[in-house]
């Protein structure tokens, strides 16, 4: 008796069992069904930092795949698998190496974001984004971080490189692009960060406060031109408020423009970050909180049982969770290699980087002619500045120098020179690194500060080269603005010295003095650009950055690029310098932590920030008031 009821029991258990649908295509309806209100919770938060083991940390054992910023949770009951989603924009960021495994897993280091506007041309895009997605789908990746479409409202913000233009067109045709290229793959991406997000300064806290004109004709337009143009799988919410409320949980920004109006069928996730509004967010239509916190699961819990967030709230967001998870590769099983071909995408890089490089100068110097040996200056040259830091640094397997590029371009570099400058970048690199900065992935390309060159010296090295070439490097990247000083947007003493001593040794003995500028955002050029016979804004193109360089001085390349941002006289032309935080670390004796929320104030640009300037951003100020700039929208020269 015992014994057939032991059976029985059995059966109906295994019957219980196979009434579970196991989530497909087709039986989405029926799994929502079955999923208890914890399930259902739990598929609307992320799996937290721990899935995360970024960059530089430990990579745990149990990370689907280790530097990835994070996942979404299973339900294995009902077959609902994980995703996993990784940063973005200039390639995938994850872990280059693992715990006691031989194999890497370093990734391209693509030209920026910046860069990639600068092409004006849609299809390069798409090629790059296209071979940038096969690495995101061969190391088991789902979705792509990215891209970063923000305005360059102000050359200040410390992320501009990963975003595109100042004008909302080119951004969003270029982000088009960039979405249909990566998506070709089957992997999604997550274009950030929706919206209005133009600064770092208290970008978790601040409120931008903007018209409805300007929202509509400027921030809001490259989002809304993306979305209908590329149908992007995710769109994240950005950190900062708009007018008073956070963008992750307005209903008006996440339901009646993105989906209502624009017709997106997404999911959208928030940007890295709990914050207090889980619930106010799950209503909006922000369908996961990421990177997701037990807190979160536990606020949805208990405002769907106080019926502060209804059943069809609850639902509509799980439903959309569950048609995206259905899409991705992990969920059907795709057998990544962890091998994509690294060396046919880093040809491609150093095909494609001169198409984005601006010729900004050029007095007959360039492409050189009858140069045989380089007087090759400036720490860029030899510590080339590939990308941004921050979540947008890309964990590459090299960076090509501006060296070895002259070299394998058959020219010869000064071996004085050469051997000075490495000595005295190897030098700063472990001063770097014993004072604690230098080290963590996150932070990613540094730049060496300028060493002084005394005039002797370059009087001494003229005779035996035929042309003296100057690497000038800024870098910036997440979580700080740039300064409008020395140093950072206009350039220093040292370097305005060292650019007139090239320039007046070079050019007493009758050969050219080209300058190249390896920045990710604009900087003062009004007062030098006289000075040298060519210059080259390379910006931060990438891994093979150097070797593009180099292709294009020596006309093996054509620089084809057209600035995708104004390149003003002064910083406070821009009109947005009004109501832009810059300078502000010094006026607050160095201190960073507002950065990450605080105390509740009221300061202006650092708690809200007046985009007082209205549809005055870039060009549509300078030409509207008839302002001269240093450099127009859309320069460029060419061979
Ligand atoms: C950044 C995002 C990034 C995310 C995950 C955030 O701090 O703002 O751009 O995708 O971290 O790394």
């Amino acid at each position: 008796m015992k014994k057939i009821f032991a059976i029985g029991a059995l059966l109906l258990a295994s019957v219980a069992m196979s009434a579970q649908p196991q989530l497909t295509k087709d039986n989405i309806d029926d799994v929502l069904n079955a999923m208890t209100l914890e399930e259902k919770a739990t598929l609307l938060v992320g799996s937290g930092w721990g899935s995360m083991t970024a960059g530089s940390m430990t990579a745990s054992a149990t990370a689907l795949v280790p530097g990835a910023a994070g996942t979404t949770r299973a339900i294995e009951r009902l077959g609902v698998t994980q995703a996993v989603l990784a940063d973005g924009p200039a390639g995938l960021r994850i872990s280059p190496t693992r715990d006691n495994d031989p194999d890497t897993y370093y990734c391209t280091g693509f030209p920026v974001g910046t860069v990639m506007a600068s092409m004006w041309d849609p299809a390069l895009v798409k090629e790059l984004t296209t071979a940038m997605g096969n690495e995101v789908l061969e190391y088991g990746t789902d979705v792509l971080l990215a891209p970063g479409m923000n305005l360059h409202r102000n050359p200040l913000c410390g992320r501009n490189f990963e975003y595109f233009s100042e004008d909302p067109f080119l951004t969003g045709k270029t982000a088009a692009a960039y979405i249909n290229g990566v998506q070709s793959n089957g992997v999604g991406v997550s274009v950030k960060h929706y919206a209005v997000n133009n600064q770092e300064v208290n970008r978790m806290q601040n409120d931008s406060r903007v018209s409805q004109r300007v929202l509509r004709e400027l921030y809001l337009k490259g989002f809304e031109i993306a979305v209908k143009e590329a149908d992007p799988w995710t769109v994240m919410s950005s950190y900062n408020q708009l007018n008073g409320e956070f963008t992750q949980q307005s209903y008006d920004l996440l339901t009646t423009i993105l989906r209502d109006e624009w017709g997106f069928d997404g999911i959208v996730m928030t940007d890295w970050g709990t914050k207090e509004g889980t619930v106010k967010a799950v209503k909006a239509g922000n369908d996961l909180m990421e990177p997701g916190a037990q807190v979160e699961i536990d606020r949805i819990i208990a405002a769907v049982k106080a019926g502060e967030i209804t059943q069809e709230e609850l639902d509509r967001n799980v439903r959309n969770m569950l048609e995206y998870i259905v899409i991705t590769p992990r969920f059907n099983k795709y057998k990544y290699s962890n091998k994509p071909d690294l060396k046919a995408h880093a040809e491609l890089v150093r095909k494609a980087a001169p198409e984005g490089m601006v010729l900004l100068e050029n007095n007959g110097a360039l492409p050189m002619k009858n140069v045989k040996k380089v007087a090759l200056y400036g720490t860029g040259s030899y510590d080339f500045i590939a990308g941004g830091t921050g979540s947008g640094n890309v964990n590459k397997p090299y960076i090509r120098n501006v060296a070895e590029g002259l070299t394998v371009n058959g020219l010869e570099v000064n071996k004085n020179i050469q051997t000075w400058y490495e000595q005295y970048i190897a030098l700063a690199k472990t001063n770097l690194r014993n004072n604690g900065s230098g080290s963590g992935v996150l932070l990613g390309d540094p730049v060496i500060s300028e060493m002084e060159v005394s005039r002797e010296f370059i009087e001494k090295m003229e005779p035996a080269t035929d042309i003296a070439i100057f690497t000038l490097s800024r870098n910036a990247g997440e979580g700080g603005d740039r300064y409008a000083l020395d140093g950072d947007w206009t350039i220093t003493g040292q370097e305005r010295q060292l650019i007139q001593n090239l320039a007046d040794v070079y050019h007493a003995a009758g050969k050219k003095f080209v300058v190249v500028l390896n920045i990710g955002g604009t900087i003062e050029t009004a007062s030098w650009k006289h000075i040298p016979d060519a210059i080259l804004l390379a910006w931060t193109p990438g891994q093979e950055g150097g070797y593009a360089v180099a292709d294009v001085l020596c006309g093996n390349a054509y620089p084809s690029g057209k600035l995708p941002m104004t390149f003003p006289v002064n910083y406070l032309d821009i009109p947005s310098s009004a109501n832009f935080p810059y300078n502000y670390k010094d006026v607050q004796s160095g201190a960073w932590d507002f950065l990450w929320g605080g105390p509740q104030r009221q300061t202006k640009n650092v708690d809200y920030t007046e985009y007082a300037e209205g549809i005055y951003v870039g060009y549509r100020y300078f030409q509207t008031a008839g302002v001269p700039v240093s450099y127009p929208f859309g320069h460029g020269k060419s061979y």
